[in-house]
Parts: C-alpha cells; sequence; structure tokens
C-alpha cells in the first residue's frame, strides 16, 4: 500500500475515551496551521467522526462561515458473509481510501471505533502517529498495563498495548517503520489532586516500559459537548457569531496547542504557512 501522507490514528479499546473529539480538534489544527488534511472513520457504523463534519458542514453554511474542513471519508465494516472475505473487503476499502487522499493531502487523521475490530486494528499498522486518549482513572489505566491493585506494581502490558506491539511489528515487517505512540490523558479533574498525581506516576512508568510518549492532555470541559452539535472546535471560535472567549475556552485551546506541539507537525512536514495563527 503506497502512502505519502502523514498518518495519525487516534485509538483505544475502551470507549468513550475521546478519540472522535480529539481526531476533530487535531483535524482542525492541521487545518488551520496550513496543511491540507484528509480524515477517515472507521467507526462509521456509530458515525460521531462524520456526523461532527456533517455538523461543520451544515452549520457553515447555515452562518455563512468559510471553515476549514477536511476531505472525509467514512468507511463502514463489511458484512461479507466469510471472515476472510470480510477483512479482504475491509483491507481494500483502506486501501482504496489511502489511494483517493493521498495525492491531496499531508496528513490522514482516522478515528477507530472503541472495540477490537479488525479494521480499527489494521489501521493502528499504517500510523505514523498514534494518539491514544485515555479518562483519567485507573480503571482506564487497565487498558494500556495490568497493574496489582494493592502495591500499584506493573505486571506486564493489557491487551490494547499487547495490539499495538503486535500492529508495531507488521508495520516494521511491511516497510521497516516505527510508530509514535503518544498517550494523553482526557477529562482531567481540576478536583481530586491525589488520584491525579497517582496515575501520573504511574503512566510515567507505564510509558518507560512500554515505550509511548505522554501528552499533557485535556481538562474535563463542558464547551467540548456543546461544540459538537455546531461541528466547531476550540480552534474556530474566533469565527463562531455567538460564542464568548471565556477562561474555560482559552485553557482548552493551549491544551489543544499542546497536543499539536507534541505531534510536531512541523517537524515531520514542515510549516506550509507559517503565517496562520491558531
Ligand atoms: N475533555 C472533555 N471534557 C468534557 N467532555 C468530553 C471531553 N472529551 C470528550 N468529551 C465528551 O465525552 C463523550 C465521548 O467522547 P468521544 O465521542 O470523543 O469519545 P470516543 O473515544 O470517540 O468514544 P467511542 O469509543 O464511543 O467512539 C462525548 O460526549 C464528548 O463530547
Ligand atoms: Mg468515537
Amino acid at each position: 500500500m503506497s502512502q505519502h501522507a502523514h498518518i495519525i490514528v487516534l485509538g483505544n479499546e475502551k470507549g468513550g475515551s475521546g478519540k472522535s473529539t480529539t481526531a476533530m480538534h487535531v483535524a482542525v489544527g492541521l487545518l488551520r496551521l496550513g496543511y491540507r488534511v484528509g480524515s477517515i472513520d472507521l467507526d462509521a457504523r456509530q458515525g460521531t467522526f462524520s456526523r461532527y463534519m456533517a455538523n461543520r458542514f451544515e452549520y457553515s453554511a447555515k452562518e455563512r462561515l468559510s471553515l476549514p474542513i477536511p476531505l472525509h471519508f467514512p468507511i463502514e465494516r463489511s458484512k461479507a458473509d466469510s471472515v476472510i472475505a470480510q477483512e479482504e473487503q475491509d483491507r481494500d476499502f483502506l486501501q482504496m481510501a489511502f489511494e483517493e487522499l493521498n495525492p491531496y493531502v499531508d496528513f490522514i487523521v482516522i478515528d477507530t471505533p472503541g472495540s477490537d475490530t479488525f479494521l480499527g486494528q489494521l489501521a493502528h499498522s499504517y500510523a505514523d502517529t498514534l494518539i491514544t486518549p485515555m479518562n483519567d482513572s485507573f480503571v482506564d489505566l487497565d487498558v494500556l498495563a495490568r497493574i496489582s491493585p494493592d502495591t500499584k506494581e506493573i505486571k506486564g502490558p493489557s491487551v490494547y498495548t499487547r495490539m499495538v506491539n503486535e500492529q508495531k511489528e507488521i508495520r516494521k515487517a511491511r516497510n521497516g517503520e516505527s510508530i509514535d505512540w503518544i498517550v494523553m490523558r482526557n477529562r482531567l479533574s481540576s478536583l481530586d489532586a491525589k488520584n491525579k498525581r497517582e496515575v501520573g506516576e504511574l503512566l510515567q512508568s507505564i510509558s518507560e516500559k512500554f515505550g509511548f510518549r505522554l501528552a499533557p492532555g485535556f481538562g474535563e470541559r463542558v464547551i467540548f459537548r456543546e461544540l459538537f452539535l455546531k461541528g466547531m472546535t476550540l480552534l474556530d471560535l474566533k469565527e463562531a457569531p455567538d460564542h464568548q472567549m471565556t477562561l474555560s475556552a482559552i485553557s482548552a485551546r493551549q491544551e489543544i496547542r499542546e497536543l499539536l506541539r507534541c505531534i510536531a507537525p512541523e517537524t515531520l512536514k514542515g510549516y506550509p504557512n507559517k503565517s496562520v495563527n491558531i
């Protein structure tokens, strides 16, 4: 499968961790930096990412805004009769989406389902950058590592980490390339400082052991839910007719910029338009 665009996959087998929300913000962030961006929704049955795009399209038209929108492909899981035929069809559809997008984009942002599907796993093996958002709790750490409940000792990789390692191997065997894995904490509470610190410390140890980088993460903010209905992101607020720049929105926007800095698109592709200020 030929690929030239830099592929960013959002993945975590646990549902509701913020994959679709983060995918949208990363895609719009890259567009606002002046890059050409494509997006693929591999969770097209639930369709949050695609609905987010559709909301953006409708809201832009209604308010006569010229919001940047990625070239978007939803891909539904194959419903072929046999597992072999399903996997073949899933492969073909993903390949077709890559081939369609490649000539026109610098980055492809892929949202995956919160469960282990063949299509989701396959996408991981094409990730140049993998971003795993996780809710800030010990329950969610369990997706990454098995932890002893009393001593908080790291006993080994969990199911998702093992899957990522397998896809890393597949990718390496395919063309010698590796996956830059970034884990980010989502919905960080402004309360419960002790829990937050303990999760942070443990995550640091897990990251060293299992080879991912840590991004600072996003706080728990109501604004994320409000923006979805309009298809807006925190990087569009200047153009939103009825949105006020609250302190919370400014901090949230800063958190998105930190994540983009962690992805470091300028070192990956070079800023095509330095004057764009996100
Ligand atoms: N930082 C945040 N603060 C508040 N709400 C958030 C935050 N991040 C995400 N949410 C909300 O949490 C819900 C789940 O987010 P999202 O749909 O992005 O997760 P997901 O990982 O894609 O879920 P799924 O596994 O079901 O696809 C949404 O209602 C979203 O608006
Ligand atoms: Mg989702």
